[in-house]
């Protein structure tokens, strides 16, 4: 039986600690974010206008979008703030070996 649809989507040593990524998967914008040492995953594209949070402010576990301060947490996807009111989706992820993957719908 399969386990998913696990895609790679960067080397481990691509993203440092506190960095963000952006990552194109066909038409999907992926954020990727490595802090206290895990990987997590969002759709990058704000939730309240086309900003993409990559070119916001990363601070511990919460992305702030360039474009109006909307702030999201990047574990949980859930909004923080005004103006943003809806969650941004969270992707699962893991390491295997010297990769990064993220389980996208099959
Ligand atoms: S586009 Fe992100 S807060 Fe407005």
């Amino acid at each position: 039986m399969s386990d998913g649809n696990w895609q790679m989507i960067c080397g481990d040593a691509d993203i440092e600690e506190g960095a963000m990524l952006p990552i194109e998967i066909g038409d999907l914008q992926i954020a990727v974010y490595r802090v206290g040492g895990e990987i997590f995953a969002t759709d990058n594209v704000c939730t309240h206008g086309f900003a993409l949070l990559t070119d916001g402010i990363l601070e511990d576990d919460v992305v702030e979008c360039p474009l109006h301060g909307g702030m999201f947490n990047i574990k949980s996807g859930k909004a923080l703030c005004e103006p943003v009111d809806c969650d941004v989706r969270t992707y699962r992820t893991r390491r295997v070996d010297d990769r990064v993957e993220v389980l996208l719908d099959s």
